[in-house]
This record gives structure tokens, C-alpha cells and sequence, in this order.
């Protein structure tokens, strides 16, 4: 027998908190590998309670797990905790005891990281304990591991992705058919899509969290959820769909990272969730339906990119059970796992003041001289413009305008300023663009 494959650790007892289709899947693998599990950690991975709210409305599990004392669960005679209830409280306190008791934690939670994440690792820190968190961005996806660990070597200049699979299933339902955000949404949760209370998703709640955690874990830094600027889908109209499909766009909701240097040099990062267009021949244009995939654009290994599954029972049970394995072996081998790398202290970025290109799609009077009043009031707000289409129609034009980089509130006073012009129609259709050279 190899060292790799001897179980001869002290048997790892685990706390599992909440039930549901993440917690039965991890439940259910960690009984039936119980042998695989037990060689890769080095010693027993056992469960050893299970808290849910209603024990009774769950026979298919072991009963005599079964508590709905989660605190008490939390404070036996436990060695990890794997949390999949989800919210701040009264889960925060529970994980907080946990770290503080030594007890390592593996928590799906991304609302209660983009919050908390540093009370959580200095109470991890108190005890020498460990804190693992793969399974709150990206489902199955390994992106965390990477950004903490195999990228620790390099300098990690952007994180972009679709991280949101509801939000990615209604905009490629919305790309394919041209139907409207509302009557797509309706459908979305008919077929299960959407939750019964789509806001988090759709209003980029979820995808501001997990954009903090990938902001944090890439900068290494400190970026909570209320840091990074939220725009939700909502405003997303099939006119923007056509815009985008017109110039061979699409459209998509990305969470994006960045570091951004100023003009004396100093750096700071931009976090930030909104719908973008890029184009059709994006990596990220290509993820459909409930997929997620993220681009992480590194100094050294320059653009990587990871796709898979980004929620569902058994994709996010892959990132918990994985997440598992490596405290248990940190426990047997009497190591830790990565603890909060955040000393570079990097402030956050106003939106205003943050770098970014918009298409902007208008409906014009089409007689001498509006183009240039147009693009008078581009250079007044001192906008470069890139590029610009124009086709006429009757006595109207439709007029395209994709600007170079400058700062968001410079765009935004420029849209506002060409929508009172009196020769402009019609705003048809604006939007930040990404991925095509600035
Ligand atoms: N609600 C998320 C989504 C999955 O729609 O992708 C959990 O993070």
C-alpha cells in the first residue's frame, strides 16, 4: 500500500447543516465512496448528524442522524461542519462557533462570504482551523481553488464570467426566440429556471456576491457585496437583443473583476454586475442555457478559462465533497489550507470612475449635420468615439455608436445628454460592451 492510500488517520466526523438537493447529494456520495473518500483524505470521512428544520419530512435519510438542533449539532463532538442552509443568520453564528471551536467549515454560503468573510477567517484564524468555500461560486466549476492556490504565483488582472445561471438561461432563451424579458422569465420559471422569487438572480444579488469573493480571492484583497456596482436584467429589452444580434453581439450578464491603475499610477479594483454585449465570437458569448463559465486573464498564464455546471444537487455536492476531502486531509496530515490573503488592501473603484465602452443605438432625424451634433456631444463629455454605423431608413436613421474606454459616469452624462437632443428619436438601445479590443 502507498502512503497516498493508507486510512490510518482518526475517523473524521462531520456535521452537515441543511438538506436539501445539495445536502442530500453530499450525503448520499459520502456514504456510498465512503471507501474512496476514506484513502484520498487518509482516514474515515463519517457523518455524523444531519440538522434540518423538519426531521420528519425527510425518511429518506438515517434517522438517527437526523436533529433540527443545528447549534447543538455545531457544538458536539464534531470535527467539520459543511454548511447548505444558506442567509447570514443564524448560520454566521453556527459557523463562527464552529471556527472558533477548531472545527473546520465548508460552506456553500456565498451571501454570508461576500458579507462576513473576514470575521469568519479571523475566527478560523483563532483556532488554526480551516475554511473552504469552493461550492459558493460557480457550482462544480474548481475556480476557487485556483484563484487561491495554483494562480497564488501570479499577478491576476481580470475575472469575467457568467456566474449565474438563471440570469444565463433567460438571456440565451431571449437571444434565440427575440421574445421580451418578462414573457422569457415566465417561461424560465414554468420550465424551473427561476426560482419562485426570481430577485436575487435576476436583480444580480447572487452575482454581486460571488463577483466579491472572486474579487477578494484574485486581488487579494477585501471586497464585500455592498463594494461591487449591481445592475440586473431586468431592463434588458428585446430591442437591446436585436441591437446586439444586429452587429453580431449577444448579450449576457458578467460579473467582472478588475484592477485598475490610475493615471498617477495607483492601483484599485472594479467590481462590478451588469448586462454587457460582447461578441458572438466571446468563449463567454458560446455558454447557453444554465451554464457558467468564467475568463481569468493572469500575467503569466495569460487567459484562462472555466466552464461547467453552476448549480444543481450533484455538480455543487462535487465542489462540497471535494472541499471535504482536503480539510479532512489537512486534519490528518496536521496542516491547514489556505487561510484570507488580503494584504494588498486595494481600495474599490467607484462605478463613475471606472473604465468601460458603451454601444449606444439611436433613432435620428436623417437630415445634414446630425451626425456631427451627435458626435459634438460625445467630444463635449470627452468620449472617444470607435466606431459608428449609420442606416437609413424612411426620413429616420439608425445610428450606432461604440465608444473607446473612458470613466462610466463620463457615458452615462453622455447618453442622458444625447436622449434630450431634439433631433435624436429615440434611445433604442445602451449598453457597456466587453470583450473586443477598447
Ligand atoms: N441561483 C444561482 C443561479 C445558483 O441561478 O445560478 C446558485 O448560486
Amino acid at each position: 500500500m502507498t502512503e497516498m492510500s493508507t486510512v490510518d488517520g482518526k475517523t473524521v466526523r462531520v456535521a452537515l447543516l441543511g438538506c436539501g438537493t445539495v445536502g442530500t447529494e453530499v450525503a448520499r456520495l459520502l456514504t456510498e465512496h465512503a471507501d474512496e473518500l476514506a484513502a484520498r483524505a487518509g482516514a474515515p470521512v463519517e457523518l455524523a448528524g444531519i440538522a434540518v428544520r423538519r426531521p420528519d419530512k425527510h425518511p429518506e435519510l438515517p434517522q438517527h442522524l437526523l436533529t433540527n438542533d443545528a447549534a447543538a449539532l455545531v457544538e458536539s463532538d464534531v470535527d467539520v461542519v459543511v454548511e447548505l442552509i444558506g442567509g447570514i443568520d443564524p448560520v454566521r453564528e453556527w459557523l463562527l462557533t464552529a471556527l472558533r471551536k477548531g472545527k473546520s467549515v465548508v460552506t456553500a454560503n456565498k451571501a454570508l462570504l461576500a458579507e462576513y468573510s473576514a470575521e469568519l477567517f479571523e475566527a478560523a484564524d483563532s483556532s488554526g482551523a480551516d475554511l473552504y468555500f469552493e461550492a459558493a461560486v460557480a457550482g462544480a466549476i474548481p475556480l476557487l481553488r485556483p484563484l487561491r492556490e495554483s494562480l497564488a504565483g501570479d499577478r491576476i488582472t481580470k475575472v469575467m464570467g457568467i456566474v449565474n445561471g438563471t440570469t444565463n438561461f433567460i438571456l440565451s432563451a431571449m437571444d434565440s426566440t427575440g421574445a421580451g424579458y418578462a414573457e422569457t422569465l415566465d417561461e424560465a420559471s414554468r420550465l424551473g429556471y427561476a426560482e419562485a422569487d426570481p430577485t436575487a438572480d435576476v436583480d444580480g444579488y447572487d452575482a454581486a456576491s460571488k463577483a466579491a469573493i472572486l474579487a477578494s480571492l484574485a486581488f487579494h484583497t477585501r471586497v464585500t457585496a455592498s463594494d461591487v456596482h449591481r445592475e440586473g436584467i431586468s431592463n434588458v429589452s428585446a430591442s437591446d437583443i436585436a441591437a446586439a444580434k444586429a452587429l453580431g453581439r449577444t448579450v449576457k450578464l458578467l460579473s467582472i473583476c478588475e484592477r485598475v491603475e490610475g493615471e498617477d499610477g495607483t492601483e484599485s479594483v472594479s467590481a462590478r454586475v451588469h448586462p454587457v454585449m460582447i461578441p458572438r465570437s466571446h468563449p463567454l458569448a458560446n455558454v447557453g442555457g444554465a451554464f457558467n463559465a468564467v475568463f481569468v486573464e493572469a500575467d503569466a498564464a495569460g487567459s484562462l478559462m472555466f466552464y461547467g455546471q453552476g448549480a444543481g444537487g450533484a455538480p455543487t455536492a462535487s465542489a462540497v465533497l471535494g472541499d471535504l476531502v482536503a480539510v479532512a486531509r489537512n486534519r490528518v496530515v496536521g496542516g491547514r489550507g489556505p487561510r484570507e490573503s488580503a494584504h494588498a488592501q486595494l481600495p474599490v473603484r467607484p462605478m463613475g470612475q471606472t473604465p468601460t465602452r458603451y454601444h449606444v443605438s439611436l433613432d435620428v432625424a436623417d437630415k445634414p449635420g446630425v451626425l456631427a451634433q451627435v458626435a459634438q456631444v460625445f467630444a463635449a463629455h470627452e468620449v472617444s468615439i470607435a466606431a459608428v454605423r449609420q442606416r437609413d431608413r424612411h426620413d429616420t436613421a439608425s445610428l450606432v455608436i461604440v465608444t473607446h474606454l473612458a470613466p462610466d459616469a463620463a457615458l452615462e452624462a453622455t447618453v442622458e445628454a444625447i436622449g434630450k437632443m431634439d433631433v435624436v428619436n429615440e434611445v433604442v438601445s445602451v449598453m457597456r460592451v466587453e470583450g473586443e479590443d477598447s
